[in-house]
């Protein structure tokens, strides 16, 4: 085939021009029908990466991957919210806020993805509830967000096809960090789920994959400018991720602290700090009046109805109250502990996610770390740092992630910055 247009695209993308919408969704069209091959879209990636891309193209990328597969709808009128964290080292919120804001009123479906390097997967989270699945297929999945509100499965294979594609080349080709290429991606496969609405959050840190605060920044923006251009409201949130979210760090030990959130059992702070930042967010795109988001939220919590909305969305997807109950950190503990008096002045967020992963590999989904001493906590030697749960544990290996320092470090916040999709008017960039 002669594919003339096409060199001629690449060198126009290769010298710093953008491409128009229609050679946007030609070339995607054709890529995911096999008339396109690696090659030329591998350039062209790297051609994104290398010279950005302007908000136009965005949108007709996006918007040519959302066309490349089925699209969810739902009915009822009400506008459903979708929720995309990018990754992060005990990031349970998703467990959390799904019942929660459901339980507000606003229905929730989630789609979500499995543990990918060091950062846990919110699938694998709740599968590892016994009998709990999450490849709902597209039509149960929308029937459970109409019947009890909310839902967390895995994308079908069936929705945005043309970003797994994609996304497999990006990763073969060193193109993965690309802010336009991730946005799209991103944002594409929350379109076809059927999102009326978006909250993203956006990691910024040495456990996340955007490492700068600037980095993060601007994906957030673009990423409420991007959904805005689809009529979708949305905001962004970026938060911290330079030591590990909550206090466990796994999957099914995760699962349990999420119940023991809801239940009201044990709240970890910084866990309940990000919960209801991106709560909030999601009711207010949800439609709730400012006004009214944090009263609800609360009674949600305290009146065991957000609790209840998690058993629900448990039977629901194959699970008891029964197994919900019984879940439980793996009986064999070990403690990680300070060598030196002084301060923790740094978790490795990342290695402490590596070293849950092998752990839950090795000895089962109930296996993990919970981190005890959070950074700026002063402590002697032999303090607890962290408990390990699981035979196989190296609780030296878990201390080296801690440094233990002379001076604490000055605070950082949870939530840097919310980007909303009402303030994008008064962004210069
Ligand atoms: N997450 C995605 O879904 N896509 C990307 O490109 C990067 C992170
Ligand atoms: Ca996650």
């Amino acid at each position: 085939m002669n594919q003339g247009w096409l060199r001629r695209a690449l060198a126009a993308k290769r010298d710093g021009d953008a491409l128009d919408d229609g050679t946007w969704h030609r070339i995607i069209a054709g890529y995911a029908a096999g008339e396109i091959d690696d090659a030329p879209v591998a350039a062209l990636a790297m051609a994104c990466a290398i010279r950005g891309m302007a908000p136009d193209e965005i949108s007709a990328l996006t918007d040519a991957m959302v066309r490349s597969g089925d699209v969810l709808r739902f009915g009822g009128g009400r506008t459903v919210v979708d929720k995309h964290s990018s990754g992060g080292v005990g990031d349970t919120v998703s467990l959390i806020v799904v019942p929660l804001v459901a339980a507000c009123g606003v229905p929730v479906a989630k789609l979500s993805g499995r543990a990918l390097g060091h950062t846990g997967g919110t699938l694998d989270k709740l599968e590892a509830i016994p009998g709990v699945r999450t490849d709902l297929g597209n039509d149960a999945f929308v029937a459970q967000v109409e019947s009890i509100g909310c839902a967390i499965a895995a994308q079908s294979e069936r929705l945005v096809p043309a970003d797994k594609k994609l996304y497999k080349l990006r990763d073969r080709t060193g193109t993965v960090p690309s802010t336009g290429l991730i946005a799209a991606s991103i944002v594409s496969k929350k379109i076809a789920g059927g999102a009326g609405a978006i909250v993203f959050d956006v990691k910024a840190g040495s456990g996340a994959f955007m490492r700068t605060l600037a980095d993060a920044t601007a994906l957030a923006r673009t990423l409420v400018r991007l959904a805005a251009g689809f009529g979708r409201r949305s905001s962004a949130l970026v938060s911290d991720m330079e030591e590990p979210l909550g206090a466990a760090v796994g999957s099914g030990i995760e699962a349990v602290e999420a119940r023991d959130f809801l239940r009201g059992d044990d709240r970890d702070p910084r866990l309940a700090e990000a919960a209801f930042a991106v709560a909030h967010e999601m009711l207010r795109v949800g439609g709730v009046d400012e006004r009214e988001i944090e009263p609800r939220a609360l009674d949600a919590l305290q009146s065991g109805a957000a609790y209840e909305r998690f058993a629900q969305l448990v039977e629901a997807q194959g699970g008891t109250r029964a197994a919900l109950d019984a879940i439980a950190p793996h009986p064999h503990r070990a403690t990680a502990v300070a060598a030196s008096d002084g301060v923790v002045t740094a978790i490795d967020a990342a290695a402490i996610g590596e070293l849950a992963r092998d752990l839950t590999a090795a000895d089962g989904p109930f296996a993990g770390l919970r981190i005890v001493a959070r950074v700026g906590t002063p402590v002697r030697a032999g303090d607890v740092l962290a408990e390990c749960a699981g035979p196989s544990a190296s609780p030296q290996a878990v201390a080296r992630a801690f440094t233990v320092g002379t001076h604490a470090p000055p605070p950082r916040k949870l939530i840097e910055t919310v980007v909303r999709d009402a303030d994008l008017a008064t962004l210069v960039n």
